[in-house]
């Protein structure tokens, strides 16, 4: 019942000659594939969004915003407000990036009220949770996401408006990965968690992400409760993001 979701992650990577190039050739791809088993997103920089969504116009491809403010509006010189990313084109916005929590300080609360923009602005909010490495040596991970999960997940979110990323923060950019087991116990405490939170969690995706690559993406995307993946360094490649993409056929 739950499609498979790839999403990229460009961060703060691309110029519009790059970004235009990259995202025609998945929009191309998805458009000669015929029927797939998955939907794709692409989240460019925010200097990128109108660029990417006039590329993928004419395919099944969405956009979406890389972080949003929690208020609507305003005078907050920098940030961007989930309206703005909707009017851009944008379907969906990752909030509570463990780049955005450790590099700008975002606490939970934050990113509640961030998802709640979201939501606002008719988008989606993808949700990321992850544990550091001390803390998962410490026997700590589980707690360390279920407390996150009760602190970031607003009121309102539902199955069709919410999607939760988990991400290891060790193994963001650094080419490890927990083990599949780990993957497993994680995101069934995951949606068990969201029981409390949502009405229908079984109809919530729960992506991985965190090192994603062509060989290890099948080994990760087939795991109960794994429904799909959120990949930084792989999707600014065409074929390696095409590839982890056509795992999930
Ligand atoms: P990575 O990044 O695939 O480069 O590890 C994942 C992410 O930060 O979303």
């Amino acid at each position: 019942m739950r499609r498979k979701f790839i999403v990229g992650n460009w961060k703060m990577h691309g110029l519009r000659e790059g970004g235009a190039t990259l995202a025609s050739d998945l929009a191309g791809r998805m458009l000669g594939a015929g029927p797939v088993a998955f939907d794709m997103l692409l989240c460019p920089p925010a200097t990128l969004l109108h660029t990417v969504a006039q590329a993928v116009a004419d395919a099944p491809v969405k956009v979406g915003g890389q972080d949003c403010h929690g208020k609507d509006s305003g005078a907050h010189t920098g940030d961007i407000g989930a309206p703005m990313l909707a009017d851009a084109g944008c379907s969906h916005v990752i909030v509570g990036h463990s780049e955005r929590r450790q590099g700008h300080g975002e606490l939970s609360a934050d990113v509640k009220a961030k998802a709640a923009a979201a939501h606002r602005a008719g988008l989606v909010a993808i949700v990321c949770v992850g544990e550091t490495e001390a803390e998962r040596d410490a026997g700590r991970a589980m707690d360390v996401i279920a407390r996150m999960i009760d602190d970031s997940v607003p009121d309102g979110a539902t199955a069709a408006n919410t999607v939760v990323a988990y991400e290891p923060v060790w193994a963001i950019g650094t080419g490890r990965t927990p083990t599949p087991g780990d993957v497993a116990a994680m995101h069934s405490m995951i949606r068990r968690r969201l029981a409390t939170l949502v009405d229908q969690p079984d109809a919530v995706r729960i992506l991985y992400g965190g090192s994603v690559k062509p060989d290890n993406a099948a080994s990760l995307l087939h795991i109960d409760d794994v429904d799909g993946a959120l990949v930084g360094g792989a999707s600014l490649k065409a074929d390696e993001f095409w590839a982890i993409a056509e795992t999930c056929r």
